[in-house]
């Protein structure tokens, strides 16, 4: 995901360095070249065997080294860098910056560079509420600086509230999207993900075995790209993306309700859900005991949400999925047309490594002019990259 790019870590003093070790690794694991710059109390938390280690690169820490200012100089790194983070950053190194003041390495480079700048403070509650360190941030955030903010819990210092460092998946996370093209900005766009789920009576119901992972990832990847997502998520085992606004529902009608009123906000809709197409026709009050041999449930039809959404679209575009086991193309085509699509993603959940419940996906494209565009199978994030970048075609602002 993070193939090719060169990052600067910056780490500051403080107890939360040792988040900036796991930060270090979710960086590298993503494929990214990183380059560490530690200030001197910071070393005094975490040695800098523990950095150069993991980023199989040098540690960077002091202004004037002359062997590593001859191979890799604080001007070179500031240059060369995609992204800077720093993290954690102390209200000291927060204060010199926004003052212009760079007396050590890392206040020089960050300074020096070009690159996005991300930064995660980390302090004591009344330091970060104090209006001088708020002026500050206010500053770096106006010149373009980008801020993941600190939470709520016990801090070192014995206080409670904010000032916590951010977990460093949320770190990584936001420099993923300072990394990320915003090709999809101003775009709206509605997700639904997960199956629903249709009680029989207080403890027992019938679904299916979506795990809600392509939802998500489309959720998170049109987040990625500067869209304004909103997730409408059946019960799932999932974390919800970062920056989305999300709306659990159980049932197929509490998605349908739940779809609709985000409708009016909304230019894309996205249904990868796996809608539950029948219910029990009636809903014990009380958990239903083994008296009978046997048990029949009648069903009923669920609401077609993707139909209806097709009935009012607008000038929205509208994805639906098609989970097949048999005669892909054409049963696809069929619910295409019939639903009033603009594209669906063809899915044969028979075929091994893909559907339900895993990382991966194999399907086929159908559009509305009769095209049909065969992808080899690869992981649910990338494929919902290729949809987002379809979206962008069909929208008339892809490249491809
Ligand atoms: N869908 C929906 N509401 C339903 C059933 C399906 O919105 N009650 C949507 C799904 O989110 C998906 C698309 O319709 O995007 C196709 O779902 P699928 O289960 O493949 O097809 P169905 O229309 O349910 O038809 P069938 O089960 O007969 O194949």
């Amino acid at each position: 995901m993070l193939k090719g790019k060169e990052i600067v870590l910056g780490v500051t003093g403080g107890i939360a360095v040792y988040k900036a070790v796991e930060l270090l690794r979710l960086l590298v694991k993503a494929g990214a070249d990183v380059h560490v710059v530690m200030t001197q109390s910071a070393t005094e938390f975490v040695t800098p065997l523990t950095f150069q280690t993991l980023s199989k690169n040098p540690v960077h820490m002091e202004l004037f080294n002359l062997i590593s200012e001859e191979r890799i100089g604080h001007i070179s790194l500031a240059e060369r860098a995609d992204l800077f983070i720093v993290a954690p950053a102390t209200a000291n190194f927060i204060g010199k910056i926004a003052c212009g003041l760079a007396d050590d390495l890392l206040t020089t480079t960050v300074m020096a560079t070009r690159a996005p700048v991300l930064i995660a403070p980390a302090m004591n509650v009344n330091m970060y509420h104090n209006p001088i360190y708020r002026e500050n941030e206010e500053r770096l955030k106006n010149h373009g600086y980008l801020f993941v903010p600190p939470v709520s819990g016990m801090l070192a210092c014995g206080y409670e509230g904010e000032g916590k460092l951010q977990a460093p998946e949320a770190i990584f996370e936001e420099a993923v999207a300072a990394l990320t093209v915003k090709s999809l900005a101003g775009e709206r766009i509605l997700v639904t993900a997960g199956p629903t789920l249709e009680e029989i009576d207080p403890v027992r119901y019938v679904s299916n075995h979506s795990s809600g992972k392509m939802g998500y990832a489309l959720a998170r990847q049109a987040r990625l790209r500067g869209a304004e997502v909103t997730l409408v998520t059946g019960p799932t085992a999932l974390a919800p993306p970062c920056g989305v606004n999300v709306v659990r529902v159980r049932s197929a009608t509490e998605m349908r309700d739940a779809v609709f009123a985000a409708l009016d906000e909304t230019d894309i809709v996205i249904k990868a859900a796996a809608v539950a197409d029948y219910r029990p026709k009636v809903r014990a009050g009380s958990k239903m005991k083994k008296i009978q041999e046997s048990l029949t449930i009648e069903l009923e039809k669920n609401p077609d949400i993707l139909a209806e959404l097709g009935a009012a679209k607008g000038g929205r575009l509208l994805v639906g999925f098609a989970a097949e086991t048999q005669d892909l193309v054409r049963n696809a085509t069929t619910k295409l047309n019939a639903k009033n699509l603009d594209l669906i993603v063809a899915n044969d959940v028979s075929l091994e490594g893909a559907g339900f419940n895993v990382d991966t996906n194999i399907v086929k494209l159908l559009y509305r002019d009769g095209r049909v565009e065969e992808l080899p199978m690869m992981g649910k994030e990338e494929l919902a990259g290729v949809i987002l970048e379809r979206m962008e075609l069909l929208r008339g602002k892809g490249t491809k």
